[in-house]
This record gives structure tokens, C-alpha cells and sequence, in this order.
């Protein structure tokens, strides 16, 4: 699904991540881990287009992507979540949705009609519990439903491979839960890949396959989490044990 070979990213004299290859296949759920300013959100921005590697190559299904816009990439169908959420106040809970189910498509009005669009919307809703904010402009909704709300419009476009970056911070650590038990639900039984960026150890534990651990920049560790976890550089450096 996904394929990247020594990617780097210099800012200036910092290099924010560096050389970094990575694979995902279809059905995995891949967790990143790292402390802050490790490299974890330059990595993804430069898989998802919104940041231009300084070298190496990334491929999608086998299609090289390597310098392709975010608009590209999303078309070839990869959907992410922002660390701070991206929504549109002025509009309800669910227009949001109906607009980033819409990704690249020409007419927004017509989207917004469209009832094939406005069913597929209403079961994403559904299957993440939001069915209740429907009709609740973005500032009237509780932090922990608007997160879903991000997550839920990385999904509408029904993405091959689904980024998520820290998906559930600033929310509670039961509501955490709560968020990622619907949103890995959702997306289990079809062949979707995921990226969790995720700096709590107890939602990394309980969903992902495997681990990579980035410090400075770059990946030290990468395997099952087990492994990972327990791996004496990642326990330092990472976990701070
Ligand atoms: N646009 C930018 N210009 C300059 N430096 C940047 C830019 N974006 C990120 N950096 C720097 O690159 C490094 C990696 O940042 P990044 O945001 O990828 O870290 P992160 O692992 O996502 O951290 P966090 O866990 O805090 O989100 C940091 O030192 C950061 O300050
Ligand atoms: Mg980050």
C-alpha cells in the first residue's frame, strides 16, 4: 500500500526526518511513536503531499507519488487527520463531512445534494457514534466528538490508507479509548492500511501490529510491539524508562 525509501526532510540545518523507509500493507494499522519534534508529523506531511521531501521516493500501490500535491495524493486515496483539526466552523458537523467526502470533485453544491454521497456520509455517523451532532455547528461540539468529526472526514472518501496524527489529543483518557475502539471498528474487515501517530502507549498496546519508533529524525527501532516496547534505546529515549 504504501512504500518509502530514505526519505528526508532538512529544515535549513535541522534535519527533521532522516532516511526513513517504511512499509505498510493493506489491512495493517502501523503506529508511529516518538517524542515531540521527533520527525512523526514532517514524515506523514511528506507521504500526504503537504510537505516536499528533500530526498528519497515514496510509492502508493506501486505508483510512485514522490513531490505529488496533497489533492493528488488524497485522489489516489490516502485520507488523514490533523493533529490540530482542520473543520470548517460555519458549517454543521455533517456538511463538513459531505464537503471532504467531496474531495476533488468539481461542484461543491452539488455534493451537498447528492443522495448516494449524503447515505455513505449518514453510516459514517453512524458507525462512529456522531449521529447526534448532525446538525451541530463545529464550536457547539464537545472536543472528543470533533475528533471523531476529523477522523470521520479522513474516512469519507473512503481511503485506501488512512493517516491519522494523534488522533485523540486533548481528550480525556477513557474518551480515548472510546474513540479509537469505533474508529479501528470501521475500518476492520475491509483491507484499509492505517498510520497512528499516537504518543499514548496504552492505545498503541492495544491496536497496532507493528511499531516505528523515530528519535531525531530517525526511525531506531521498528517491529511488532512487543518487541518495540521492550527494546532498550526506545525504553530510554522514547518511553523515558
Ligand atoms: N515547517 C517547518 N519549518 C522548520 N522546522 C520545522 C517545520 N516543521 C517541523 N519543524 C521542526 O522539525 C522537527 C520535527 O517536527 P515534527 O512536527 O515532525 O515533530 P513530531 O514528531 O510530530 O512532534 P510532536 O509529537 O510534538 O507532534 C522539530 O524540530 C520541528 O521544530
Ligand atoms: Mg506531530
Amino acid at each position: 500500500m504504501l512504500k518509502t525509501i530514505g526519505l528526508s526532510k532538512r529544515f535549513g540545518a535541522l534535519v527533521a526526518a532522516n532516511n526513513v523507509s517504511m512499509e505498510v500493507g493493506a489491512g495493517e494499522v502501523v503506529g508511529i511513536i516518538g517524542t515531540n519534534g521527533a520527525g512523526k508529523t514532517t514524515f506523514v506531511n511528506m507521504i500526504t503531499g503537504y510537505l516536499r521531501p528533500s530526498s528519497g521516493h515514496i510509492w502508493l500501490g506501486g505508483e510512485e507519488v514522490t513531490g505529488l500535491r496533497p489533492m493528488d495524493i488524497a485522489r489516489r486515496g490516502v485520507g488523514r487527520s490533523f493533529q490540530v483539526s482542520q473543520l470548517f466552523q460555519g458549517l454543521s458537523a455533517f456538511e463538513n463531512l459531505l464537503v471532504a467526502a467531496g474531495v476533488g470533485s468539481r461542484s461543491v453544491l452539488s455534493l451537498l445534494r447528492d443522495p448516494e454521497r449524503i447515505a455513505a456520509c449518514s453510516q459514517i455517523f453512524k458507525e462512529l457514534g456522531l449521529s447526534a451532532y448532525q446538525d451541530q455547528k463545529i464550536a457547539a461540539m464537545p472536543q472528543g466528538a470533533r475528533k471523531l468529526l476529523d477522523i470521520a472526514m479522513a474516512l469519507a472518501a473512503t481511503p485506501k490508507l488512512l493517516v491519522l496524527d494523534e488522533p485523540t489529543s486533548g481528550v480525556s483518557s477513557q474518551q480515548k479509548m472510546e474513540i479509537m475502539d469505533r474508529v479501528i471498528q470501521s475500518v476492520a474487515g475491509n483491507s484499509m492500511a492505517v498510520i497512528l501517530i499516537e504518543h499514548d502507549m496504552e492505545i498503541i498496546e492495544r491496536y497496532v501490529d507493528r511499531i516505528f519508533a523515530f528519535a531525531q529524525g530517525e526511525v531506531v527501532c521498528e517491529g511488532h510491539p512487543e518487541k518495540v516496547l521492550n527494546d532498550p534505546i526506545v525504553r530510554e529515549k522514547i518511553l523515558g524508562v
